[in-house]
C-alpha cells in the first residue's frame, strides 16, 4: 500500500515540513481558517511549484504567513494604525495587504509585480509551531486547485492533490472554515477586499477608523484580489432558495424540515457555526453529483457577509476567472 501523506502534527511532523519548505518543495498544513498550500516565500522555483500545483493565474498575488509582527516588520512597513491593527487582531484570521521594503527578499512571483504584500499571522497552534521551526515567511494560498472549494481538512487537501504533495500535516477540521478577512490601509482608511471571520462591526468595536468595503467580484486581471467565479462545486449553485426543487442537493440554514439530499448549515441559526461547515458541507453535497445546489438565504450581518461573499462567488458562472 502507498505510504500516506498525511501526518498528525508531531514534532518529528513538523521538522519533517520545515525540511521540506527548505528544500523549496511544497507541504500542506492547517490553519484556523482553511489549509494552506506551503512554499519557502523567498524562493522563486518554489513559489513557481505552487502556481503550477494549483493551475493558479500568475497575476494573482500570494498571501505569506509569518510568526509574530517583529518578523513581520522585517519585510513590510507598519504604520501606526497597521500596529494597532496587528496588536488586536495577530495572531488570527486577518491578512494585512502592507507596503514591501526594499530588498525585503520576498519572491517577485509572490507579488506579482505589486509594491504590496499580504501578510497574515496565523493563530492554529500546528502553523504556529511550522513558522517557528521555519523561522521564515511561507507563502501559502489555499490549498485547492484553482476556482475549486477551499480545503477545511487534511483529507480534502489529500482529495485534492493525490501524490502531488509529498507531506500535508492533519490539525483536524479548520475552526473558522472560511478564508481570512484582507485588508488594505491606506493611511487612516481601512478597505476590506475580502470578507472573513473578522468582521466590520468586530473592527469598529475595537479601534477606531474609517471602514470602506471593496468586495465587488471583479474579472479584471490587472486589479488582484477578488476574481469572480470561486468556490465553485462541479453542480450549479441556486441562493436564496427556501423550496428546493426535486433532484437538487439543499445546503439549509437554521430550523428546516430535512429534505432529501440536504444538509443544514446550522440547525440553530449560528452564523460562525455555518461559516465553518461551508465548505465541507457544499463539497459533500457535491459528491452527489445532483446538477444543482440550492442554497437557503442567509442573513447578511456579521460573518453572515463572508458566507454571502463565498456563495456569490459559488453560484458565478463557471467561464468567468478564477481565483
Ligand atoms: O485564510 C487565508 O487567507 C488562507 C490561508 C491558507 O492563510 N489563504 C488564502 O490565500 O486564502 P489565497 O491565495 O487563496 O487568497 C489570497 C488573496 C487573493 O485573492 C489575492 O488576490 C489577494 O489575497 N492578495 C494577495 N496579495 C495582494 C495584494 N498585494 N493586494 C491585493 N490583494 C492581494
Ligand atoms: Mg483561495
Amino acid at each position: 500500500m502507498a505510504k500516506s501523506r498525511i501526518y498528525k502534527p508531531t514534532a518529528e511532523a513538523i521538522i519533517m515540513a520545515s525540511d521540506i519548505l527548505k528544500k523549496g518543495e511544497v507541504v500542506s498544513f492547517p490553519t484556523e481558517t482553511v489549509y494552506g498550500l506551503g512554499a519557502d516565500a523567498t524562493n522563486s522555483d518554489a513559489i513557481a511549484k505552487i502556481f503550477s500545483a494549483k493551475n493558479r493565474p500568475s497575476f494573482n498575488p500570494l498571501i505569506i504567513h509569518l510568526p509574530n509582527t517583529q518578523m513581520v516588520e522585517k519585510y513590510v512597513e507598519l504604520s501606526q494604525l497597521t500596529k494597532d491593527l496587528s496588536n488586536i487582531f495577530w495572531p488570527g484570521p486577518f491578512t494585512m495587504v502592507l507596503p514591501l521594503k526594499k530588498n525585503s527578499g520576498i519572491s517577485t512571483l509572490i507579488t506579482a509585480g505589486l509594491e504590496t504584500v499580504a501578510i497574515r499571522v496565523p493563530s492554529h497552534p500546528v502553523a504556529h509551531t511550522l513558522l517557528n521551526e521555519f523561522n521564515g515567511p511561507i507563502a501559502a494560498p489555499s490549498a485547492n486547485k484553482s476556482g475549486q472549494i477551499s480545503p477545511t481538512t487534511a483529507q480534502h487537501v489529500d482529495q485534492e492533490f493525490g501524490d502531488e504533495l509529498e507531506l500535508i500535516i492533519d490539525g483536524g477540521p479548520c475552526d473558522n472554515g472560511l478564508e481570512s478577512t484582507i485588508v488594505k490601509v491606506v493611511y487612516d482608511q481601512l478597505t476590506i477586499l475580502r470578507p472573513g471571520n473578522v468582521t466590520v462591526e468586530e473592527i469598529q468595536e475595537k479601534i477606531e477608523v474609517k471602514i470602506v468595503t471593496d468586495t465587488q467580484p471583479t474579472d479584471n486581471p490587472i486589479a488582484p484580489g477578488q476574481l469572480k467565479s470561486h468556490y465553485a462545486p462541479n453542480a450549479n449553485v441556486r441562493l436564496n432558495v427556501i423550496n428546493p426543487e426535486m433532484n437538487e442537493a439543499y445546503l439549509a440554514f437554521g430550523d428546516t424540515n430535512q429534505v432529501e439530499n440536504m444538509l443544514n448549515l446550522s440547525p440553530s441559526g449560528d452564523l460562525e457555526e455555518a461559516a465553518s461547515n461551508l465548505f465541507s458541507m457544499m463539497r459533500s453535497l457535491d459528491q452527489l453529483n445532483l446538477k444543482t445546489i440550492s442554497v437557503a438565504p442567509i442573513p447578511k450581518s456579521g460573518v453572515g457577509v463572508a458566507i454571502n461573499d463565498r456563495l456569490e462567488r459559488a453560484a458565478a458562472p463557471k467561464d468567468l476567472l478564477k481565483d
